[in-house]
């Protein structure tokens, strides 16, 4: 059985952002949200104005997961929650027009080419959307103001950027060079962190800070993901977390 979390309490609801999230279904339409990790795959089904409407659920990712497995896998998840009318997924990879390029910490043999929201579709017969995880994690946290950047820690490192609120070409930082000949995700994804242990993962995340502001200059990053939590140095004042959540309540941006 999938396991449930409470929707963790939101200060300011995505109302006061999103304006007019007219989809395909009419005026009002739900949104089932999913969001595909290297570790979990979790999905709720959002109101119009980014409200759970039921408490997300979670199920782990299987070992060597497979597309067709993934479509199931959400048929099932899908049995447990409320009606809806269309779908965003967050994806942990490069996407283009719904079919994947990359999914590195799921199996890009697997995946590449693989026509993740056709699939998507003729299982739930719903319209689908599916863009990179990090991404839609942004499209719930960024302000609309100046150069806004978010990163993910998790099993991967996820990264986008947005100028006035408008998504930027997506850049798979993960996978560039950081310190010495590792990249960013060979030092900050989960991996690292098992390997070195929080401290130095910790100090790494602060050295990456630096380096992502020296790179764009950012007027304010956004730290999401699960292992967000494990900081616990003080932050630069520019610098802040937001709930893991993100992943989940981004997806009705993907229709505004
Ligand atoms: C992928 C990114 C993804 C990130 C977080 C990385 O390995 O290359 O596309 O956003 O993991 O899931």
């Amino acid at each position: 059985m999938p396991r449930t979390k409470k929707p963790a309490k939101k200060k300011r609801s995505l109302l006061s952002r999103v304006r007019g999230t007219k989809g395909a279904a009419g005026a009002r339409p739900a949104t089932l949200a999913i969001d595909v990790g290297g570790s979990h795959v979790k999905a709720s089904v959002l109101d119009e104005r980014g409200r759970m409407l039921h408490d997300r659920v979670r199920v782990d990712t299987p070992k060597r997961l497979t597309p067709q497995k993934l479509v199931s896998l959400i048929g099932e998840l899908v049995a447990t929650l409320p009606r809806f009318d269309r779908v965003s997924v967050g994806f942990p990879g490069v996407v283009r027009g719904g079919v994947v390029r990359t999914a590195p910490n799921l199996g890009t043999e697997r995946f590449h080419g693989f026509n993740l929201a056709r699939a998507i579709e003729k299982r739930l017969g719903k319209p689908v959307r599916v863009e990179n995880d990090a991404d839609v994690q942004g499209l719930a946290v960024v302000k609309g103001k100046g150069v806004e950047m978010v990163i993910t820690l998790g099993t991967g490192f996820g990264s986008s950027i947005f100028v006035d609120g408008r998504l930027g070409p997506h850049l798979e930082l993960a996978h560039h060079a950081f310190r010495k000949d590792k990249t960013y995700e060979d030092e900050l994804g989960e991996a690292a962190r098992e390997r070195d242990g929080n401290e130095p993962w910790q100090k790494h995340v602060f050295e990456a800070i630096e380096s992502l502001r020296n790179l764009t200059n950012f007027d304010h990053l956004y730290i999401g993901g699960g292992n967000a939590r494990l900081l616990d140095e003080k932050l630069p004042p520019d610098v802040s977390i937001v709930s893991n959540t993100a992943g989940i309540i981004g997806g009705v941006r993907l229709w505004a």
